[in-house]
């Protein structure tokens, strides 16, 4: 979702927005690693009265305007949530959306995926990545969420044995990050892949994209995979912190497409441009083979 996708009210002014919904935003994340789940115990109480923890702590990866998040957290009171999102617009939503909840278990950070390794530290009980974006084009292979270097990143946020949940409407990106969990010396074991994730594993609250999309047909797809315990990791070669891994998969999502183009019932999203591309260069290519 880029702030280009969002349709603002008329008087939308972000920086007011920021402001008056700051108290549900976290500006220093780095502040907070490794001690996530009691520095924020109780959020918004004013002075500590007494010392506690939360039980868990889990993060919503790209966010978006926080439909998830604050339900989830709703249903989980002792569990802190912190949605991360890179698009200040999405952080003055979600942030709105929590005061208005109004609950004291979730917080916003304006931040990037590309940073979690510095915002927690081996603390992390689940991470969301709730229909991440799917930037079909090979050359953004590694700004893909579900990328296998940053499946490392998240390994080294999560606590032992945590999980990373990741759902999307596009099947192309769905066996492009199974292919990244199967990656050899992967740190994670895959709990389960569902071409039905809503009917199959019913147990999460609907993310606002989840809503939308189903409601155009698509399907969810998902998958939920656990970090290898410590002992099995210390069995395993080390590549698995190899800085410039090389992916042993295509690149473009465009190579997980069908042949028959045609029989894409729905097209995700994200990918309308990159479909009617493909299905006209293939049309022209029919039309004139040696042209
Ligand atoms: C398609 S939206 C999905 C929003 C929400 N998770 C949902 O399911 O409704 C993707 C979100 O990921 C955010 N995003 C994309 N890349 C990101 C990154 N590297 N770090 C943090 N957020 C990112 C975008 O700003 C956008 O809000």
């Amino acid at each position: 979702m880029h702030a280009l996708h969002l349709r603002l009210p008329k008087h939308f002014v972000l920086e007011e927005r920021l402001e008056h919904y700051a108290r549900a935003i976290e500006p220093t994340p780095r502040s907070w690693r490794g001690c996530w789940a009691e520095a924020c115990y109780p959020l918004g109480a004013g002075p500590r009265s007494a010392p506690g923890r939360f039980k868990r702590v889990h993060v919503d990866l790209g966010c978006g305007k926080g439909s998830f998040l604050v339900e989830a957290a709703q249903h989980a009171p002792d569990v802190l949530f912190v949605g991360i999102d890179n698009e200040p617009i999405c952080i003055a939503y979600a942030a709105q959306a929590i005061c208005e909840a109004p609950i004291s278990n979730a917080v916003v950070v304006p931040g990037s995926a590309n940073h979690i390794k510095a915002y927690f530290d081996h603390e992390v009980s689940s991470i969301y990545l709730n229909f991440p974006t799917p930037l079909p084009k090979a050359r953004d292979a590694a700004d893909r969420l579900t990328y296998y270097n940053r499946l490392l990143d998240y390994h080294e946020a999560l606590r032992e044995q945590g999980r990373i949940v990741f759902k999307t409407d596009s099947l192309p990106l769905w066996h492009w990050s199974l292919d990244q969990f199967r990656q050899p010396n992967c740190p994670f074991d895959i709990l389960w892949a569902s071409k039905d994730t809503r009917h199959e594993h019913p147990g999460d609250p609907e993310t606002g994209y989840e809503r939308k999309l189903t409601a155009k047909g698509a399907c969810v797809y998902g998958i939920c995979a656990q970090a290898k315990p410590y002992s099995a990791l210390s069995h395993m070669p080390q590549p698995y912190a190899h800085p410039k891994y090389e992916l042993n998969c295509h690149r473009s999502l465009v190579d997980y497409l069908p042949d028959d183009l045609s029989s894409l019932g729905y097209i995700p999203h994200g990918m309308e441009a990159t479909v009617t591309n493909l299905a006209n260069y293939r049309a022209k290519n029919r039309e004139s083979p040696h042209a």
